[in-house]
């Protein structure tokens, strides 16, 4: 397989490469690419050291069978479409295409089925979205989704290395707010993105629409607050989930522990520090909501992980055995 990388030097890209490594996936070619600022960069694939290229027209006219965008809107706005020309498949991990009805939004362990004879492009998901919607969808299933209200607590990380690095300068003495609104350090901050007209944030928008097209509904109500915290690696959600069908929460944690990259917790809770590598959407703290139609649980994800490069990976990997490209 012939694979590229877009922003390949980022947060997102740069755990693309680890994750497909951690696949043990051996592509025929892979190139990297990222703005002139790294071009001549060496990132390892497997010990095998790879030059960075500054990204151009020219980089994309070759033949690809997956090419991963992990550079923002912009860039997958310019150089998507015309890639396509050249290649099948470019899976894109910014909000330019989500909502776009002709271009599938893709959790593949809910909506794999949507890859199959698709050429194009892919859009990956929001990240607090991803690792939420995965234990909704089971419980969807079963209780038929009505209501969601949820809040987050999400890491700097998810802001891509800028978000890093500003709250290491200030852990440093820094009084510099960098690419937050507000000081970042000892300090939680109620804005994801710009302010809507509704009032909501455009990340709580993105949680919002995203959930409602991955899941194929468009009656559930969700209202969602998104909050920036000091915390590297790792998104926390707290959901608070209504049905139309009475909920048995054993039946509930019991499909919980057997789904398919969910991470169930029974008797314990985990924090943002506690992920280390895990790709799994992990659900703890279980418990019933304000009456046998609803409950609430906590949530947390890697941000880099499941909520963009390991979802970005999965999609090609799922891409790819239906195409017969892997055995
Ligand atoms: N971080 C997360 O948790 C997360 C989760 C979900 C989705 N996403 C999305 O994934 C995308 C990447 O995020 P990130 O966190 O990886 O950001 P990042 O750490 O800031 O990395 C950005 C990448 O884009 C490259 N880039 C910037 N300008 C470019 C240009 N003109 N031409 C070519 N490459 C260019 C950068 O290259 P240089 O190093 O050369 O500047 C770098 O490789 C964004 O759309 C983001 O919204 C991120």
């Amino acid at each position: 397989m012939k694979i590229a990388i877009v922003g390949a030097t980022g947060e997102v890209g740069r755990m693309i490469i680890t994750c497909l490594q951690e696949l043990n996936l051996r592509p025929q070619e892979l190139d990297l690419y990222a703005s002139a600022k790294s071009r001549g960069q060496v990132l390892y694939y497997l010990d095998n050291p790879t030059v960075v290229q500054e990204l151009s027209e020219q980089s994309l006219s070759k033949h690809y069978d997956y090419v991963f965008f992990s550079a923002g809107g912009g860039i997958a706005n310019a150089y998507a479409p015309a890639a396509l020309q050249s290649s099948e498949v470019i899976i894109d991990n910014s909000s330019a295409f989500r909502q776009d009805p002709a271009i599938p939004l893709i959790v593949p362990q809910i909506n794999a089925d949507l890859l199959r004879g698709y050429q194009g492009i892919v859009a990956n998901p929001n990240c607090s979205t991803i690792q939420m919607v995965l234990p909704l969808a089971i419980l969807d299933k079963e209780y038929r989704l009505k209501k969601v209200i949820v809040s987050t607590y999400q890491a700097v990380s998810g802001s891509g290395h800028g978000g890093i690095e500003t709250l290491e300068k200030q852990r440093s003495g820094s009084k510099l707010k960098g690419i937050y609104p507000e000081l970042i350090d000892l300090n939680v901050i109620p804005q994801i993105g710009v302010f809507l007209d509704s009032g909501y944030s455009a990340e709580e928008e993105k949680m919002h629409q995203e959930t409602l097209k991955i899941l194929g509904r468009e009656d559930i109500g969700i209202s969602a607050t998104a909050v920036r915290v000091p915390v590297i690696y790792g998104h926390s959600l707290s959901v608070y989930a209504e049905f139309e069908r009475e909920l048995d929460l054993k039946h509930a944690a019991k499909m919980l522990s057997q789904a398919d990259a969910i991470n169930y917790h029974e008797n314990s809770f985990i924090t943002p520090l506690g992920l280390g590598t895990s790709n799994a959407s992990h659900v703890c703290r279980l418990r019933q909501g304000v009456d046998g139609y609803s409950l609430t649980f906590w949530n947390v994800g890697h941000n880099v992980r499941i909520g963009a490069a390991a979802n970005a990976v999965n999609i090609m990997y799922a891409h790819a055995l239906q195409a017969g490209k892997i055995g």
